[in-house]
């Protein structure tokens, strides 16, 4: 059986880790995959999170399984942290949170739920979006469309692109939205624009599903859960994928959540039975580390102060960068206006070079970016973004 098989290509992003490793280049610089980074290239575990598993280390006793949906309390922690509500709040009642492996965990067992109970259903997502959406998506047997978002020429969202793509929706189908740091470019619609689409979905009768993975990257925690609050509000059913892995820097935790809002408590409940089922038979139950920290620290006031102060400081540094990154090019003679990389949020800046560009830079200085051009801004310290605008300046000249 083996003998027959054909190599499957590298993951567009992950794969570029491997690729990084393997490079000999003393000065290499690795703006693909999105993980945090510090000014010395390291992925640091947050001093909050070190202090939460030291105190889960001592209480420990026991690795029993955890409930299919995870622990009860780390549901109660999403529900505070994604929607911004208290369990037992008016409202509470029609949400339901399933721990899972990490995001890409979540959006998939979502895509299986919506699978079984919309078959017919189709599901969009940006364009562009995160390389990996359609591979989940359709993995779960979804059919998956695009939609307009992002207009390359203005390095902006086409929001009447966008509105009018969203209003031909069939009732029914999926949409699959960013709530914050979009994924690639960095550019996310305003409140108000927000308030329109949450408009559109309700009268149009397409069901989102909000992708929320960087949360407290775009601006602060309560802010960024702007459209999950009106989607809430709205009354209408929506699933969200979200995750700590960025926020609280849990990576290889794989700590993510899938959460269904129904009409009601009695709706929520069924459909909710229906994603245990659906985890039973992929993983069973969900590894419990991660979850745990997450409850330890949003458990308690000072943990989570300091928790909220690291990430406040992940994000400003990743905001500076972006600022030395646009000096840095004019210093190194580039003409063409960089500046929209200032406004861009999260962790990505979604460059504008060329796939050639992306791959000379890599051959030639060892600078790795995921094609279309994203760059991990965390990637940039003040060590190398000298070196980086140098070649981006010689790149766009010789390419
Ligand atoms: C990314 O887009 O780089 C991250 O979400 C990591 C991943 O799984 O692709």
């Amino acid at each position: 059986m083996f003998s027959a098989i054909q190599p499957a290509p590298p993951d567009p992003i992950l794969g570029l880790t491997d690729a990084f490793k393997a490079d000999p280049n003393p000065k290499k610089v690795n703006l693909g995959v999105g993980v945090y980074k510090d000014e010395n290239a390291n992925t640091p575990i947050l001093k909050s999170v070190k202090e939460a598993e030291k105190r889960i280390l001592e209480s420990l006793n026991t690795k029993a399984y955890l409930p299919i949906s995870g622990s009860p309390d780390y549901g109660n922690r999403v529900l505070e942290m994604v929607f911004g509500l208290q369990p037992g709040s008016s409202g509470s009642e029609r949400v339901r949170s399933l721990h899972c492996p990490g995001g890409t965990g979540a959006l998939r067992v979502g895509a299986e739920f919506l699978k079984e109970f919309a078959p017919a259903s189709k599901a969009w997502v940006s364009t562009p979006t995160w390389a990996n959406h359609k591979g989940v998506l359709s993995a779960a047997g979804l059919e998956v469309g695009a939609y307009a978002y992002y207009n390359p020429s203005t390095y902006s969202l086409d929001y009447s692109e966008l509105k009018d793509a969203l209003a031909q929706i069939p009732r029914g189908d999926i949409v699959v939205l960013h709530v914050c740091c979009h994924n690639p470019t960095g550019v996310d619609p305003t409140p108000a624009q927000w308030d329109e689409i949450v408009g559109i979905a309700a009268q149009k009768g397409w069901v989102p599903y909000l992708d929320f993975a960087y949360q407290g990257f775009g601006g602060d925690v309560e802010g960024d859960r702007y459209p999950v609050s009106r989607f809430l509000e709205s009354g209408i059913e929506f699933l969200v994928a979200s995750s700590f892995s960025k926020n609280f820097g849990l990576y290889h935790d794989r700590t993510g959540a899938l959460s269904l809002v129904a009409a009601n408590q009695r709706d929520a409940e069924a459909a909710f039975s229906h994603l245990k089922k659906i985890v039973r038979v992929i993983y069973s139950n969900p590894p419990a580390h991660g979850g745990f920290i997450v409850e330890q620290i949003l458990g308690d006031a000072d943990l989570k102060a300091k928790w909220l102060e690291e990430l406040s400081q992940m994000g400003d540094r990743i905001r500076e960068m972006r600022q030395l990154l646009v000096k840095g090019l004019a210093a190194a003679g580039v003409e063409r206006d960089f500046s929209f990389i200032e406004k861009q949020k999260g962790m990505f800046s979604f460059s504008g070079l060329s796939d050639a560009q992306v791959n000379y830079l890599r051959d030639n200085n060892g600078i790795y970016m995921v094609g279309g051009g994203r760059m991990n801004v965390a990637g940039i310290s003040r060590k190398n973004v000298d070196y980086l605008c140098e070649a981006i300046a010689h790149a766009l000249r010789k390419v």
